[in-house]
């Protein structure tokens, strides 16, 4: 197990750290209210990670990925994303370097599936109309959707498809990092398991960095190849499913103990070299 502040990890012999957390802070100031989120909070995601991030609702999950996209500004502490800090990768610049899957991501109702896909490149301004055609045809392609989907509207997409449409527009630009909030939320559990699949290839096949919030234990162990735990304002254990489940921690227990218990267990005793 591996407390961020405590990393001892040759520097080496692991990939070059895609996004690094230094010492962040987050207050939001509500009614005349100071809440702090986030309190001397570390974490450092390597290249082709994918990295969950678990943690209670309201713990800021969702905070930390604005975080990392620069949506928001840490009150103290640094957001490197990419070697640069988050806050300056510009709005366009954001598009081509992260890719972010919204939990409440909506598409625009009005736009059909290919202009969805194809409006990071709309906004850019530059490039001719047949070119993001083409680009949004294969982004549509590579999420899994038939060409003749292209035309629809998102009032007839099923749940799983307009998931695989807003993937398909935050990918338009390759970026290398791919920020999802609660990718699964809300779908049935066989939608559920195909985008998991879905995730899966695309994060070996494009190379893909990805960071992960979700509370879904299916998803967690099917995709993570390392879990970050969010309690107490910051980072309380990293590491694989295993050595983070082993840290003692009341958020830990109920977490992966719990009534969702059973299957956990299961994982771990299946992956427990036989002696
Ligand atoms: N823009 C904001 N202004 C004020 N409070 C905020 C803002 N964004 C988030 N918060 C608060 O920060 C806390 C963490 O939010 P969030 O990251 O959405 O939690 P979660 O871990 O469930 O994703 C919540 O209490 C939320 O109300
Ligand atoms: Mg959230």
């Amino acid at each position: 197990m591996t407390p961020e502040t405590a990393s001892t990890i040759t520097p080496a012999k692991v990939a070059a750290p895609v996004v690094q957390i230094d010492k962040l802070w987050s207050i939001f100031h509500t009614t005349g209210r100071e809440a702090v989120i986030h309190q001397d909070l570390d974490l450092t995601i390597s290249q082709g990670e994918m990295m969950s991030i678990v943690g209670g609702s309201g713990s800021g999950k969702t905070v930390l990925l604005r975080q990392m996209l620069g949506l928001e500004t840490p009150a103290r502490g640094q957001v490197t994303v990419l070697g640069e800090p988050a806050s300056q990768l510009g709005r366009e610049g954001a598009a081509s370097r992260v890719g972010m899957l919204f939990q409440h991501g909506a598409l625009f109702s009005a736009f059909t599936v290919l202009e969805n896909i194809g409006f990071p490149l709309r906004e850019l301004g530059t490039l001719p109309r047949d070119l993001i055609h083409d680009v949004a045809m294969v982004k549509l392609q590579m999420v899994g959707l038939d060409p003749s989907q292209a035309h629809k509207m998102p009032s007839d997409l099923s749940g799983g498809m307009v998931k695989r449409v807003a993937l398909a527009r935050a990918l338009v630009m390759d970026p290398p990092l791919l920020l999802l909030d609660e990718p699964t939320a809300g779908l049935d559990p066989d939608s559920a398991d195909e985008f998991c699949r879905l995730l899966r290839s695309l994060h070996q096949e494009l190379g893909l960095t990805v960071v992960m919030v979700t509370h879904d234990l299916d998803t967690l162990f099917e995709l993570s190849t390392r879990i970050a735990v969010v309690a107490e304002k910051k980072v309380i254990v990293s590491g694989t499913a295993r050595e983070v489940m082993a840290y003692p921690h009341p958020f830990i227990r109920d977490f992966f103990l719990g009534e969702r218990g059973q299957r956990a267990t299961a994982l771990l005793s299946e992956t427990t070299p036989k002696v």
